[in-house]
């Protein structure tokens, strides 16, 4: 029985790398999430025929209670809460990691080496815990987004972390109730002050290296209990994790210290931005599109704050039945969310075709008539090839080559990264202000007149 277990969990691990690949395009991600669940379904079903095992009615109930509250959950969850969803999962699989290394801690029965393992994944799991519970209720406005400072901060946690590792130390061979105890709140701890001073929307950065820790955590808790399927799948998520931290911060030209560290949001003011920002009125915009040959919609975090995106489709039929050619230019981190604008527009029934990363579509913003920038700011923000700008060195979009490009906003509100945008007052560009599904709207029934 045993055999054919680890045999089950062994396909099941190769299911989750087969999934995780599908999960790297859009057009095969929901066949990649389906079979993981199915993959982890399976893997713990195979889990109930372990000899031996124990409580099975308590862990139907656990299992029937967690299920249903994330089932629930998952249905009802608005795609701009997505991240803080995100978050709070993926704290409850570090706290599963840390829960696992504080019993098996208890029952003191593991050799030093196998201790280590289980104090080093108790740690990241526990961290990975709390930090994503501050996460999710900065996300969730449950309390201040912007980072909460104190002199001598990086110090402090410095010394924290210092002592909660010697602790850890202490434990692997004097595993003492008390100060398994006192290494979990001081490592919850640590999770709690490790978060508080980066803004919230830093928090994608934070939460994607926290679902790192939490496989960490899950890989070396699967190395203590000798869990080839844990050993694995923590591998996995560790991996992607990392990499999709790193693809992030890339994206954002900071480095992840600077996204840790930097308490990013607290921008120091820069002058004033030479130029005129000028207005466009609504039936000139429509006009413009309607005669154009070509039109690039850059879509950003305030289409999905307005949640713009099924406007955004109806507007691009309606050009399209005009003969003009619209694409889509999509930013790696416009949004606040991986892939943030990729779902939001596949939602709203946009093809795939349509959509082009930045590599692609750069090269096409001068053969384009009208570049129409919808609630996107700093990927379209030319400062950011200035040197000295707090955008410096971040790839952007390149709009400003556009014959025209029109900018939907709610007013002069700065972006992310709380810098004046220079496209706004380039000669080639015009605003139209108004919330974005409203704008959108209202674009799309002056295009009928054409
Ligand atoms: P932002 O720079 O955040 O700018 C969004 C713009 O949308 C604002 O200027 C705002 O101006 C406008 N806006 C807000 N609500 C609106 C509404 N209802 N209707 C119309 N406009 C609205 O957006 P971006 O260009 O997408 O850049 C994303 C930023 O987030 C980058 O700096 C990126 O580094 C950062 N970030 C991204 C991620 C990921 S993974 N995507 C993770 C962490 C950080 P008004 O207030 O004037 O309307």
């Amino acid at each position: 029985m045993t055999w054919f277990i680890q045999a089950i969990y062994f396909l099941t691990a190769v299911a989750f790398i087969y999934a995780l690949k599908q999960m790297s395009h859009p057009r095969t991600a929901r066949k990649g999430v389906v079979y993981a669940g199915i993959a982890m379904a399976v893997a713990v079903l195979a889990t109930f025929l372990w000899p031996g095992m124990q409580n099975l009615g308590l862990m139907v109930v656990a299992l029937v209670l967690g299920g249903a509250v994330a089932w629930w959950a998952a249905k009802v969850v608005a795609m701009t809460d997505m991240p803080q969803m995100v978050a709070i999962y993926n704290g409850m699989g570090g706290g599963a990691a840390g829960t696992i290394a504080a019993v098996e801690l208890l029952k003191g029965e593991l050799s030093p080496a196998f201790a280590a393992l289980a104090v080093l994944g108790g740690l990241i799991g526990a961290v990975s815990f709390s930090g994503s519970l501050v996460a999710f209720a900065k996300l969730q406005g449950l309390m201040r987004e912007r980072p909460i400072t104190f002199p001598g901060q990086q110090t402090f946690n410095l010394v924290w972390l210092a002592v909660t590792v010697i602790l850890g130390i202490v434990l692997i061979f004097k595993p003492a109730v008390s100060l398994i105890v006192l290494f979990f709140l001081l490592a919850l701890a640590f999770g709690v002050l490790m978060t508080l001073p980066i803004g919230g929307a830093d928090m994608p950065v934070v939460i994607s290296l926290y679902n790192a820790f939490t496989g960490l955590a899950v890989g070396f808790e699967g190395i203590a209990l000798i869990q080839p399927a844990l050993m694995v799948a923590g591998t996995v998520v560790g991996a992607a994790g990392t990499l999709l931290t790193q693809l992030m911060a890339k994206a954002m030209n900071r480095s992840l210290a600077n996204v840790l560290f930097g308490a990013f949001g607290a921008v120091e003011e820069e002058g004033p931005v030479e130029g005129e920002m000028k207005e466009i009125g609504l039936e000139d915009a429509a006009a413009l599109m309607a005669y154009a040959g070509k039109v690039i919609i850059v879509p950003g975090y305030g289409m999905a704050v307005a949640q713009a995106q099924h406007k955004i489709k109806e507007l691009m039929d309606e050009l399209e039945k005009r003969g003009v050619e619209v694409k889509f230019a999509i930013h790696p981190v416009a949004g606040r969310m991986p892939g943030h604008m990729n779902v939001l527009l596949a939602e709203a029934g946009v093809p795939y075709d349509k959509l082009f990363d930045l590599d692609e579509i750069n090269p096409e913003f001068e053969t384009a008539d009208v570049a129409l920038v919808i609630g996107a700011n700093d990927v379209v923000n030319p400062a950011a090839r200035r040197e000295g700008s707090p955008l410096y060195g971040m790839p952007i979009l390149d709009v400003d080559k556009a014959k025209n490009v029109i900018v939907v906003k709610r007013g002069r509100g700065k972006g992310f990264a709380g810098i004046e945008n220079e496209l706004f007052y380039r000669p080639n560009t015009r605003m139209l202000f108004g919330d974005a599904k409203d704008v959108v709207t209202k674009l799309v029934q002056a295009i009928k007149q054409y």
